[in-house]
Formats: structure tokens, C-alpha cells, sequence
């Protein structure tokens, strides 16, 4: 499968489009969620206490403003144009917040900045090779810094890159890969990698007989 054609930026400009465009109200935030069901799940306690944050795939920026606005300084990065165009739009003077349009392996490779914590909300983390991503995640943490992500319960026995189909199964071929794999997985892959603390953990829907989802929070050693 050629690279080039795998999780262009593009395919993201259209993500929660019924948003509309950056001239519309900006929406309420007052809440830090990471689940994919309405007041599910831990907030942003979850993340500890940190004085700095960095947001890997924020699209519309919500929880990084949130963030901002409990005094934490927050960086949250976006590849998408127009996601990190409307975050602005919306976001832009908020004290404490930047928002950053870069792809999450290439800011982490060329930005010398280290956080207290990193966060992905069904972001980068899910759409990057964690091979790739994790130990450029670790080296630009603080020691005891906090990695934590969330993304979809992975289905079970079907681990690994997962491609689809971007743009529809009628649409011009564009690639999407996501990378799926058990808590167990992550928690090897994050103690290979100098992560100590570890807690994988799928967290059960509402309702245990929908997705659950996949909960990652691991400590930098330090
Ligand atoms: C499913 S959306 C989730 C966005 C947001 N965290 C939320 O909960 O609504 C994934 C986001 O990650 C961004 N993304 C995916 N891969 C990325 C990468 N390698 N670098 C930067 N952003 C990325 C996409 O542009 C998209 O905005």
C-alpha cells in the first residue's frame, strides 16, 4: 500500500462538517470528555494535575480550551487545515492556548518543547503508528509526565493497521489507517518504551453491549 496515499490530511477538513465553517458560534464547552457517550467516563482529572498539555489531533479544540480555561497551558495540534482554521476562529485569544497545524510525528520530531502531560482523544494516537509515535510521545514528556488517550474498543483478535476507505466505497481511493490493539498490547509497547503506571484498560459502554472504549494512561519514568 503506498504511504502516500494513506491518512491525508484532507480527509479530516470535512470532519464535523455539520459544524459548519469557522463564521459560525463557536459551541459550548463545559465539559472534558473521552468517551464516546454523553457523560461517560472520567474528565479531565484523568489527565492528573499539569501545568503544561499538549493536544495531539484537537479538530475542533474543545478540550484543549477547556483545559486553558482550568489555567493549564495547552498547545493543541491539528493536521487538517480547516479543523485547525475553525479551533481558531473560534478559540484563538483564549489565554494559555495554541493551537498548532502540524502533523504529530513531525512536531514532536522538530519542536524542542516538553509537557507535563500529552493527550490524544480519538486523534493522532489512533491514526499514527504507535511504533513511530509513542517514543517521540516519550521524549517530549517530562519525567513523570502523563501520556493518556482514549479511541474505540478495538475488535477483538483484529489487531494491527486497519485500512478503509476515506472517502466512501464510491469515491475517489483514499486509504485511512487506524492502528487497533489490546490494552495488553499498549501496556507492552509503553513499558518497552520507559513508561511506567501503566493502566490499559477497556472502559464498558452505558449500556456493556455497545463499544466500550479504550482507555491508555501511562507515566513517563522520571
Ligand atoms: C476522529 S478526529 C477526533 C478529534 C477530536 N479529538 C474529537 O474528539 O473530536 C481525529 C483528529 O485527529 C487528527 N489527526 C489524525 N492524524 C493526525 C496526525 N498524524 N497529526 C495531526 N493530527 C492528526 C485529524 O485531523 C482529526 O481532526
Amino acid at each position: 500500500m503506498p504511504r502516500e496515499s494513506t491518512n491525508l490530511p484532507e480527509y479530516w477538513d470535512s470532519y464535523k462538517p455539520h459544524r459548519g465553517e469557522g463564521d459560525q458560534p463557536a459551541p459550548e464547552v463545559d465539559r472534558f470528555a473521552w468517551t464516546q457517550y454523553d457523560g461517560h467516563g472520567p474528565g479531565a482529572e484523568f489527565l492528573g494535575a499539569p501545568r503544561t498539555a499538549l493536544e495531539l489531533g484537537c479538530a475542533e479544540g474543545g478540550e484543549a480550551v477547556y483545559l486553558a480555561r482550568s489555567g493549564v497551558a495547552v498547545t493543541a495540534l491539528d493536521f487538517s487545515t480547516a479543523q485547525i482554521a475553525r479551533a481558531r476562529n473560534w478559540w484563538g485569544g483564549t489565554p494559555g492556548l495554541t493551537f498548532a497545524h502540524a502533523e504529530a510525528c513531525d512536531y514532536l520530531t522538530s519542536s524542542p518543547a516538553t509537557y507535563d502531560a500529552i493527550f490524544s482523544i480519538w486523534g493522532a494516537v489512533w491514526f499514527t503508528d504507535p511504533d513511530d509515535l509513542i517514543p517521540l510521545v516519550a521524549e517530549r514528556l517530562e519525567p513523570g509526565g502523563v501520556l493518556a488517550f482514549s479511541q474505540a474498543e478495538p475488535i477483538e483478535d483484529y489487531y494491527g493497521p486497519q485500512p478503509m476507505y476515506g472517502n466512501g466505497l464510491a469515491g475517489r481511493k483514499l486509504t485511512l489507517l487506524r492502528w487497533a490493539y489490546s490494552p495488553q498490547w499498549w501496556a507492552d509497547l509503553l513499558k518497552r518504551t520507559g513508561f511506567t503506571d501503566i493502566d490499559a484498560t477497556i472502559l464498558p459502554a452505558p449500556d456493556p453491549d455497545d463499544v466500550g472504549t479504550l482507555m491508555v494512561r501511562a507515566r513517563r519514568a522520571g
